[in-house]
């Protein structure tokens, strides 16, 4: 998403070259877009040292609602009227899975303010520019999801502190480390549509090859973004391979990527060619090959 942000940037070559593309237009077809080779490149092709930003009007309220939804089916319809009738005042889209919400509820200092047992759950935020029209825009919208039978229950804030704590549902997963034990983080993408078939086909997976296994679902839905935390309670080390190889296969299966916001890096690159060609992953060597002959860039990262 922050490539979407950066408007030009300024990048140190491998040899000591600088090329400066420091563009400031939001339309500019003149040639290669070069920004898009670097923004994600995890440091292999170029050291970044200037960035332009686009800037947006900071916005003046934030909004949100925690919801609880009777079907995945409901979770899609809700994404759908935001966008229909949020428009850009749409600002995030987290869903989180039932399991996830009955862990995140026995955590100490986590206000969970719905009861676990529903289908899914949702935060909804948006960013208005008028306090006094978007606040009541925003209550009529929720209730107009709740009439249209989209949602089982929900609460929306009353003030900032009520939309930190709604946040402090989705943030608790930092805590995931001291509170689950040893187990596997994931960050995939996958269309929207196909997320939940995912999670029900990845859970049975798990469970019929790893009988007991947990796994928690949660993420930037509205970026098309799951996270998953899976694990094998108590086993240490933990069955890494097993793991890693029904989470990223499913996601082949699903037509989805091993990675939608935190890179490759070394540990993915043995799944990279589970969600890209043999053409693509030729062409991203000979780009590295040509840009960077030596290896001395974060060698053996990402190709
Ligand atoms: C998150 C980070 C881990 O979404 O990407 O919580
Ligand atoms: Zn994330």
């Amino acid at each position: 998403m922050t490539r979407d942000m950066i408007l030009g940037l300024e990048v140190v070559l491998p040899d000591g070259s600088v090329i400066s593309a420091l563009n400031r237009m939001i339309k500019n077809n003149a040639g290669y877009d070069l920004k898009h080779l670097f923004i994600g490149s995890e440091g292999t092709l170029g050291v970044i040292t200037r960035l332009v930003l686009r800037l947006f009007p900071k916005p003046a309220c934030t909004f949100a609602a925690l919801c609880a939804l009777p079907s995945y089916e409901a979770v899609v319809g809700l994404l759908s009227a935001a966008r229909r009738g949020l428009g850009p005042m749409l600002s995030a889209f987290e869903v989180m899975w039932p399991d996830y919400w009955e862990v995140v509820a026995g955590m100490p200092g986590v206000r969970v303010p719905l009861p676990a047992g529903h289908a899914a759950y949702c935060l909804v935020e948006a960013q208005g520019t008028d306090e006094t029209f978007d606040a009541p825009r925003f209550q009529a919208w929720l209730e107009a999801q709740a009439e249209a039978g989209l949602l089982a229950d929900a609460v929306v804030s009353r003030s900032l502190a009520d939309v930190t704590t709604f946040w402090g549902v989705r943030d608790a997963c930092s805590e995931f480390p001291q509170v689950l034990g040893p187990h596997e983080p994931f960050d995939i993408g996958l269309p929207v549509a196909a997320m939940d078939a995912y999670v029900r086909a990845c859970k049975a997976a798990l469970e019929a090859r790893l009988p007991g296994a947990f796994a928690l679902f949660y993420g930037h839905i509205g970026d098309g973004n799951l996270h998953i935390v899976a694990g094998l309670r108590g086993a240490v080390p933990q069955p890494k391979d097993v793991i890693q190889e029904v989470v990223y296969g499913l996601v082949r299966e699903f037509g989805g990527t091993v990675s939608a916001e935190h890179g490759i890096g070394l540990t993915k690159k043995p799944w990279l060619g589970h969600v890209r060609s043999d053409a693509e992953i030729a062409l991203m060597r000979r780009l590295k090959t040509l840009m960077d002959p030596a290896g001395v860039l974060n060698p053996g990262k990402v190709v």
